[in-house]
């Protein structure tokens, strides 16, 4: 818009300056007139030209320079046509005023302007009504465009902000995805960490076993062979289930059925004795607790064999009115400084993610002591 009037300013300069030359008598005041027209086309350029504006000093300048220049016209030639010249500063007066209070003053500097034109050139005759309303209409033209202008350049720099907060929008939807392909990458391999971990573990302590057990008795060694098979095969199924995302626990048994299972296969294959006792009457809890502390007892009763070197281990369950709580306590060599492993540190966030905490307390050759911690009501009520 403001390309397309300073375009048409030149047009109307042009074509007013070669009739007001044409029409000037004495060679001295056509370079006279010459020179005021180019004024009145570059003085008001230095303040408002596309993409540049400076409201107040324009509007003085185009005010003065064009209103003093068709006074001239009128109180000098006394013709209808005068007004033609003053259409389009009017146009831009009204463009550039758009807000309190430069929008009364354009309006009323413009009725100024036009009415002592009117009154130099004599023209309040039957023909004033008419002129003034073509004058008013110009005005108007000119304010909507301003307007237009206004809202349009409103429109584009909400389609920008728009545009911007969508770039934003997906680079934070990127980082979503890929926080969520790192956690549940994290969960894949933290639960094959535990389930392939936990049966290694004990396959490996069986099979060290196996030479002394088969000297013994063959048959003993016969049926141990096939327990360590259906221990192996356990695990792969473990595996396959991790693999395939599914809850191993999905079977919706209690929770001491579970500890129960996993407690004596361990016990079967690593020779470890291990007492399991329940305290508190046992609630329904969420699946998602029940797998947590599944993987936190395979955690615990293989630190125990694997750094502790334990051969008792206590486990304990208490359902509470608001928690239940885990203790796994091995008669092992303890930890000197304790650095949490892959082990100990996916315990911790699977825990901590239930809004529970864990608990290490050991000496040296005074074994170890895991507790880990559980609020329970929310859980229980949604039931996952
Ligand atoms: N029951 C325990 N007895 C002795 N040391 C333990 C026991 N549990 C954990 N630790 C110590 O804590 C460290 C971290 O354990 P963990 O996080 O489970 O590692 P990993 O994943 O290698 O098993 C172990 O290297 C060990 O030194
Ligand atoms: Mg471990």
């Amino acid at each position: 818009m403001d390309t397309f009037l300073f375009f048409m300013r030149t047009l109307w300069i042009y074509y007013n300056a070669s009739w007001v030359i044409e029409n000037t008598e004495h060679y001295q005041n056509k370079w006279l007139m010459f020179l005021w027209f180019m004024m009145i086309y570059l003085i008001p350029l230095l303040f408002y030209r596309p993409g540049y504006i400076k409201l107040i000093k324009f509007f003085i300048v185009e005010a003065l320079l064009t209103g003093s220049m068709f006074f001239y016209m009128m109180a000098q030639f006394q013709i209808i046509g005068a007004y033609d010249f003053l259409y389009l500063p009017l146009i831009m007066i009204a463009y550039v005023c758009q807000i309190r209070p430069y929008l009364w003053i354009g309006m009323f500097t413009s009725i100024f302007i036009f009415l002592t034109g009117t009154w130099l050139g004599n023209h309040f005759t039957e023909n004033f009504i008419s002129i003034a309303i073509n004058t008013t209409l110009f005005y108007m033209m000119g304010f909507c465009l301003g307007r237009v202008t206004i809202i349009n350049n409103k429109n584009k720099e909400l389609i920008n902000s728009i545009q911007e907060k969508n770039k934003a929008l997906e680079q934070y939807s990127r980082r979503i995805e890929e926080l969520t392909i790192m956690e549940e990458r994290n969960r894949v391999s933290q639960d094959l960490h535990d389930s392939v971990g936990h049966i290694f573990t004990s396959v490996i302590t069986s099979l060290d076993a196996l030479p002394f057990v088969m000297r013994a008795n063959q048959q003993e060694a016969e049926e141990s062979i096939r327990e360590i098979a259906n221990l192996a095969r356990n695990g792969l199924s473990d595996v396959r289930k991790t693999i395939h995302q599914i809850s191993p626990t999905e079977n919706r048994q209690p929770l001491s059925h579970s500890f129960q299972q996993v407690i004596s296969e361990f016990m079967k294959h690593t020779g470890t004795n291990v007492d399991f006792k329940i305290e508190g009457p046992e609630k329904e809890i969420g699946e998602r607790i029940k797998f947590t502390f599944i993987r936190c007892l395979q955690e615990g009763l293989t630190n125990a064999i694997k750094h502790g070197r334990a051969t008792q281990i206590f486990v304990r369950v208490t359902f509470n009115e608001a928690a239940l709580q885990l203790e796994i306590k091995d008669n092992g060599i303890g930890i000197d400084s304790l650095n949490l492993g892959f082990g100990l540190q996916g315990m911790k966030d699977r825990i901590t993610a239930l809004n529970g905490v864990v608990y290490i307390e050991s000496e040296r050759n005074q074994g170890t002591e895991l507790r880990c911690s559980i609020p329970l009501a929310k859980e229980v009520m949604w039931n996952d």
